[in-house]
């Protein structure tokens, strides 16, 4: 998948943006459509299914366990097995880059009656799991990694669950979900509560499959045993992947772009609140409600940008948007700070740290915090050639950079795009102007 990327891309300064576009599908959302359209009785239709690597690795994974998934191009067709209908692979299932596949996936099948290894990327295998690990071994797992379990490859060798009540001590929708989906299996209540609320796909799907699930501001809670039944999901544009397009919009003169049918469920739009704060053109026009995801149209005009504060419930709601709020922030005026979101040192790479150095070579102050980073805006940017060390978002982030820099922005090992956004190129092309 991603093991080698070695393309290069550039962007050069734009005069202006003009026009409409639609983003892909929800990653997340995508994902958790195979895993419980999967495990549920019956036909699973989807929608707007994000055709992205990460969401090929947890369909594979699931053709891999004996399902049959069709796709025509536009609508994928999940053949549910129900709750116990799963078969062991006959090889280890390969993650690629996605941390929502193997995260996910150790919680649904640590309760399966087989036994399954999870391994992914070289940037994968980095990535901590025992976050997902210990509190799974509580409900009676039995998960076998390299560092005592805190590393892929994993080996998971199916057993019985027990529910539990998990306080757990980062606000991470993987962690929380990966224990919802062991928790279907659980005898009793699995209970699971976070700092602040991470995005609550998992919560609103389990509810449209019928699961047994209570939520509340505090977390979740689901009860075992109880069969799904396939449903029709219409996946909605991703919020993350319409961000690079929302910052382009503000800092590139002349733009007024329209994002249609952008997800704008409360859990995922600190962005928006986020931008707004410091000054951003955003308007949400249409909204409307898709397989009970709040939906909308999104207007953004060039804007005059100021730096702010942010840490707090916002962080998780914009966890994966600060690689490009880290631009905006680079041209904002005065300094911004950003605080409490030391989770960004364990995605794709330490978002903190690759943002820190590639800002620098775009000439701008930047300090790292342990949790953050204090960014000194200035008028324009510097043109630079950078790394994506790996993640598509910091790709993406530093093209969006190379729109208003002198000179342009150069980002080796782009490949890694394609994790989420493999139209992201052309995209970029179609609506810049000069
Ligand atoms: C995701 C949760 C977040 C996010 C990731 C997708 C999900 O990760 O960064 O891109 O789909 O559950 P954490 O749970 O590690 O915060």
């Amino acid at each position: 998948m991603t093991e080698t990327c070695v393309q290069t891309y550039a962007t050069r300064p734009v005069t202006g943006i003009r026009g409409e576009i639609t983003v892909p599908g929800d990653k997340s959302i995508s994902h958790r459509s195979i895993m419980l359209g999967s495990i549920a009785r019956g036909m699973t239709t989807v929608r707007g299914f994000l055709r992205g690597e990460d969401n090929i690795a947890t369909l594979n994974a699931f053709r891999a366990m004996g399902v049959t998934i069709d796709d025509d191009g536009e609508t994928l067709k999940i053949a549910g097995k129900g709750l116990h209908g799963l078969v062991e692979p006959f090889d280890v299932i390969d993650c690629g880059n996605s941390g929502t596949s193997i995260r996910l996936l150790t919680g649904l099948l640590a309760p399966q009656r087989f036994y399954t290894v999870l391994t992914g990327d070289r940037y994968l295998r980095r990535r901590p799991m025992r976050r997902v690990v210990e509190p799974l071994a509580r409900m009676g797992a039995t998960i076998f990694g390299r560092e005592g379990g805190e590393k892929a490859p994993l080996t998971i060798v199916g057993r019985e669950l027990s529910g539990i009540s998990y306080d757990s001590p980062v606000s991470s929708a993987q962690v929380k979900s990966a224990l919802m989906l062991a928790g279907l299996y659980a005898a009793g209540e699995t209970r699971v509560t976070e700092p602040y609320l991470s995005r609550d796909h998992s919560e609103r799907m389990f509810r449209h499959f019928g699961a047994d699930v209570e939520v509340s501001p505090s977390g979740a809670v689901v009860r075992g045993g109880r069969e799904l039944e396939g449903r029709d999901i219409v996946v909605p544009g991703d919020i993350s992947s319409a961000a690079f397009f929302l910052v382009a919009g503000l800092i590139v003169p002349n733009a007024e772009l329209l994002i249609r049918g952008v997800g704008i469920n409360p859990t995922r739009t600190g962005i928006l609140d986020i931008l707004s704060a410091m000054g951003g053109s955003i308007e949400l026009l249409d909204q409307r409600e898709v397989s009970g995801e709040p939906v909308a149209d999104i207007l953004v005009r060039s804007s005059r940008l100021k730096g702010i504060e942010i840490a707090g419930d916002v962080v998780p709601r914009a966890i994966d948007e600060f690689p490009v709020i880290c631009v905006a922030a680079a041209l904002a005026e005065g300094r911004t700070v950003i605080r409490e979101a030391r989770e960004l040192r364990v995605k794709e790479t330490d978002r903190i740290a690759a943002m820190a150095t590639n800002l620098r070579a775009a000439g701008v102050t930047v300090t790292e915090t342990a949790d953050g980073m204090e960014i000194d805006g200035r008028e324009r940017l510097d043109g630079c050639t950078v790394e994506s060390f790996g993640d598509h978002r910091i790709a993406m982030s530093m093209l969006v950079a190379g729109l208003v820099a002198t000179g342009g922005v150069t980002v080796s090992d782009v490949a890694c795009i394609g994790t989420s956004f493999p139209s992201f190129t052309r995209l970029v092309e179609r609506i810049c102007a000069g």
